[in-house]
C-alpha cells in the first residue's frame, strides 16, 4: 500500500498562517482599494482563503501563467495564458501566487503589470523556496519559507493531482530527487514508476 502523504505544513498551520498574511496585507493597503491579481491555477485555494480575510476593498482577477511547461529547467520562457478584465492603471496591484520557486513568473507578471500602469505592485506568496532565484524577485508577503523539495496540495499539484488535498505534502524522496535532477527533462515519465502516493490517489493523466 502507497505511504500517507509526507505532510509539510498542515492545514491547521496554513490557515493561521493565512489569517495573519490577510492583517499584513490589511495594514499595507491602509484601508484603500487592492487589485488583487491570482495566478493560476496553483493559487487558487490560497486566494480564496487569503481574500476572504481581508477587510480593504478589493477587486479580484486571475492571469494563468507558467513558467514550467514540461521542461522546467530550460527555456526559462514564462506564457500568460489568459487576459486581465481589470484595469490596473494606476492601482496598488497584490499578485497572489502559490510559490516562489525560480522567480520568474512573478518577475515577469510584475513588469507586466508595471507597463499597465499599475501603481504599486507587491507580490504575496503562500510558499518560499529555499533555492537561488533566476530573475530578481522578491516577495512582500510571504507565508512559509520551505526547503527545496517539490510540494502539492493546498493549490498546488503533482503532476495535475492532489491540489484538493488540505495540508500542504513534500513528494516523496525519489520521486523528488527525479523532479529536480532528471523528471525536468522526462516528462512523460510517470509519477507512479517512481514511488508511493497516498492511497487511492496515484497520478494518472491530467485532470
Ligand atoms: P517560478 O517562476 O519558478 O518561481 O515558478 C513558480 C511556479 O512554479 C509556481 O507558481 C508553481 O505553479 C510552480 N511550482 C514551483 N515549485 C513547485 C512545487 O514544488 N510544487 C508545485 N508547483 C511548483
Ligand atoms: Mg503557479
Amino acid at each position: 500500500m502507497p505511504p500517507p502523504p509526507r505532510v509539510l505544513i498542515s492545514e491547521k498551520r496554513i490557515l493561521r498562517r493565512v489569517g495573519a498574511l490577510a492583517r499584513e496585507v490589511d495594514a499595507w493597503s491602509r484601508g484603500g482599494r487592492v487589485v488583487v491579481v491570482g495566478v493560476l491555477n496553483g493559487s487558487i485555494l490560497f486566494l480564496a482563503d487569503l481574500v476572504r480575510r481581508l477587510r480593504s476593498p478589493v477587486v479580484l482577477d486571475c492571469i494563468a501563467a507558467s513558467s514550467y511547461g514540461t521542461a522546467r529547467t530550460s527555456s526559462g520562457r514564462v506564457l500568460f495564458n489568459r487576459r486581465l478584465r481589470l484595469n490596473v492603471r494606476g492601482a496598488k496591484v497584490l499578485l497572489v501566487d502559490d510559490i516562489l520557486d525560480t522567480g520568474r513568473t512573478l518577475a515577469a507578471l510584475s513588469r507586466f503589470l508595471r507597463k499597465l500602469g499599475a501603481r504599486r505592485v507587491e507580490a504575496c506568496v503562500l510558499l518560499r523556496k529555499n533555492v537561488p532565484r533566476a530573475a530578481d524577485v522578491s516577495a512582500r508577503f510571504v507565508g512559509f519559507d520551505i526547503p527545496d523539495c517539490f510540494v502539492y496540495g493546498y493549490g498546488l499539484d503533482l503532476r495535475e493531482r492532489f491540489r484538493n488535498l488540505r495540508d500542504i505534502a513534500c513528494a516523496p524522496p525519489f520521486e523528488n530527487e527525479t523532479r529536480m535532477k532528471t523528471a525536468r527533462r522526462q516528462p512523460e515519465k510517470r509519477a507512479e514508476d517512481l514511488g508511493g502516493f497516498p492511497a487511492g490517489a496515484r497520478p494518472s493523466d491530467g485532470g
